[in-house]
């Protein structure tokens, strides 16, 4: 596992470059996308060098990590609205190979098929990851077998808490989300996780220096043969 170590801005510029590499070296990529705010710097670079012609994305397809339960794709917080505000609408891919899980309908249906259709479209390349300050990755929270494909789940308190910034109000955050799994995530050949600041310096030392446990959802990436972990001072504080 590889750490780097940089202010926001390099950080970002430097997972932005991965991607287009990835992309360069087979236009076709299967994307991994993640919301939150830890990514958006890098969406906008990306963003950036598509406009400029630097990088282009008609050749590829996206799967996004998780969704609210309960939330419609036009709904402000859902992870669907997310990524075509903050990437999709400004790049040139093909929305109709952007995937996001549902939140509402038929959505235990579609999340049933998901690791499939990741399967099928050839598996994901690169994957970007944030991460929880309870070290949830996606929305696997602590206790999440190692096992898990995509599959409906529980939010911990902690993360509706922090979750709860983007709403107007706590009681509007939902409780449930679905998720790709542990082993879903495990399963992409390249991961890229991104944290800042001081609230996620616990998350990463459990990432770096706990023991492999599924009490600490995001140490499973000690197993996986190549992940990059992109750290600003406040998150890699407890590690130093
Ligand atoms: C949510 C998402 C995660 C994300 C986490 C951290 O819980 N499901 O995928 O990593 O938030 O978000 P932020 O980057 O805003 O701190």
């Amino acid at each position: 596992m590889k750490v780097i170590v940089g202010n926001e801005e390099a950080i970002s510029r430097l997972i932005a470059e991965e991607f287009i590499q990835t992309i360069h070296a087979k236009p076709h990529a299967v994307l991994g996308f993640a919301t939150g705010t830890s990514p958006l710097k890098v969406y906008a670079d990306l963003i950036q060098a598509n406009q400029e012609g630097k990088v282009t994305f008609q050749g590829c397809s996206s799967f996004n990590l998780d969704e609210y339960v309960g939330l419609e794709g036009s709904h402000a917080q859902s992870y669907r609205y997310f990524m075509n505000k903050n990437l999709f609408d400004h790049i040139d891919i093909n929305k109709d190979k952007t995937h996001v899980l549902l939140g509402v309908g038929d959505y235990q249906s579609y999340m049933s098929h998901y690791d499939e259709m990741i399967e099928k479209a050839g598996g994901i390349d690169i994957q970007i990851l944030g991460i929880g300050s309870d070290g949830h990755i996606a929305f696997n929270e602590p206790g999440t077998s190692f096992d898990s494909l995509t599959h409906e789940t529980e939010l911990a308190p902690s993360t509706i808490k922090d979750n709860s910034r983007l709403f107007h109000d706590i009681s509007e955050v939902p409780t449930r989300a679905v998720t790709m799994g542990l082993k879903s995530i495990m399963n992409a050949r390249k991961i890229v996780l991104i944290a800042t600041g001081k609230n996620k310096a616990k998350a990463i030392y459990g990432l770096l220096k706990g023991p492999v446990s599924e009490a600490m959802p995001c140490s499973i990436l000690r197993n996986h043969p190549d992940v990059t972990i992109y750290v600003d001072e406040e998150a890699y504080s407890l590690i130093r």
